[in-house]
This record gives C-alpha cells, structure tokens and sequence, in this order.
C-alpha cells in the first residue's frame, strides 16, 4: 500500500516544485508568474468568488479543509493564504506528492482516495468545514473505461461528505453530465444549495464542470477507528 501521512510542506512562496510542470496558455503563465503550481488555482478562485465557499469557514473555531486530489497543490497555496482559512488545517490526499513541502498547516496523505483504509483514516481527522475535490482520474482515450473510472472516483469522492461537518461546504469536479445530474439530485435533500459552475480558466474542450454545495443541513457523522476499536463519534447538534 503506498501510503504515507506526514506533515512537512513549506510555504509555495519559499520553494519551487519539485514537479515538471508545462506552461503554456495565459492562465498557465499567470500562474507560474504567481507562483502558483498549477492553473487550477483560478477555477478555485472563481468558484469562491461566485458561491463565497471560503464563508463557511467563519462558523468553525478549528476549521478543517480536506483536499482531494490536491497535488501538485494550488488550491491548498490558495487555502493557505485565503484570509478566511488562516487558522485552517488542510488534510490533503493524492496519488503524487504536493509540490509544497513542510507547511505546519499542511499534512498531505499519499494514496487512492477510494482506497478502503484511507477513507478511514480521514475519519481521526473529521469533521471537515470544507471539502474539495479536484481529482481526475487519468484518461485511457477509451470513453467506456473513462466514464467508469469516474463513475468510481465521484461514488467514493461522495462518501466523504460523510466527514463534513454541519454548515460545511463541498465543491467537486465532475466529468459527465450524467454523474453531474445524479450527484446534484443525491445532494439536494442534504445542502441548502447546490449549484453547477463551468469556470471560465476550465478549458472549453474540457467536459468538467463542478458542483458546489453550500451549507450541509445535517452533522458528520462516522465511526473513528482507534486501534481495534471503532469508537462512534458522533458531531454536537
Ligand atoms: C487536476 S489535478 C489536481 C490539481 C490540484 N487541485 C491543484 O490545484 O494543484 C488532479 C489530481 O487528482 C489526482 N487523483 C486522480 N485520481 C485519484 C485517486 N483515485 N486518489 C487520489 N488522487 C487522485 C491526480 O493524481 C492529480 O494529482
């Protein structure tokens, strides 16, 4: 299992990426000019500005955010210097490394998202004020494969809202219609809103597009696994 949890990024600001990284339309050099990872950084950035997801955070007096698909790791650059998420925690999980090293606020998990025992593990570190998801599986070219290796990443991506706390909030991409449609059908009884958004720095051959729930009407609520024991830990009303 190539997992590994650890606590060790530094500021984007202080060191590059370790990564090779291609730049090349506008949103790319833009963001390699501020010193940004990745591009994806401005749809995160257009998304808060529409639906104001980073407001959620002032209910919190420990908020957490939970990164799927983080790396390289702009839109955890983002949440570190968002002036609503200052005081925020970001648990990250991805395949690949961050770019970012040895943050104190940072701890990045290391793996699948829809791997059994990392879905658990996320459960020491719940409840959530926000989750994002930005993960993409890799592309065969073959659309019955791909459509089926997203069916399984957004079905795991949505057992996560399990760990978000009441009033927290939750964006994810999506990468077909259809799974766009089921998933807001699935999530309006649980948001007081639930939106789709194209962002403008998404590339129109892209098929993504995001959803963005606001407001979770309901607590977290999930079993924390503690050595052989599995406490059942419940959110306060
Ligand atoms: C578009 S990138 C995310 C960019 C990121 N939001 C940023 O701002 O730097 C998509 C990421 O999803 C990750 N990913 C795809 N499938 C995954 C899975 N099953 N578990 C964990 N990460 C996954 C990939 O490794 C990749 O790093």
């Amino acid at each position: 299992m190539n997992r590994l949890t650890r606590n060790n990024a530094s500021p984007a600001s202080k060191k590059k990426p370790s990564h090779r990284i291609q730049w090349s339309d506008s949103y790319t050099k833009q963001a390699k000019s501020e010193g940004f990872f990745a591009r994806s950084v401005f749809k995160l950035q257009e998304i808060d500005k529409r639906f104001r997801i980073f407001e959620g955070i002032k209910k919190f007096s420990n908020p957490k955010i939970l990164d799927l698909g983080a790396s390289p790791g702009s839109w955890v650059q983002w949440c570190l210097s968002h002036p609503l998420s200052k005081k925020a925690h970001i648990y990250t999980i991805d395949l690949n490394p961050l770019a970012l090293k040895g943050h104190k606020r940072v701890s990045q998990t290391i793996g699948d998202l829809c791997q059994e025992s990392i879905y658990q593990q996320q459960a020491s570190y719940a409840p959530f004020s926000l989750i994002l998801c930005d993960a993409a599986p890799s592309s065969t070219g073959n659309r019955i494969v791909d459509n089926a290796q997203s069916k399984l990443l957004h079905d795991n991506t949505q057992r996560y809202i399990e760990y978000l706390a009441k009033g927290g909030n939750f964006v994810c991409k999506i990468f077909s219609q259809q799974i766009l449609n089921n998933m807001m059908n699935e999530l309006k009884p649980k948001f007081a809103q639930v939106r789709a958004y194209k962002p403008r720095a998404s590339r129109s051959a892209s098929r993504e597009q995001y959803i963005i729930t606001i407001n979770k009407l309901h607590s977290a609520n999930f079993s924390r696994m503690e050595s052989e024991d599995h406490v059942y830990f419940d959110e306060i009303r």
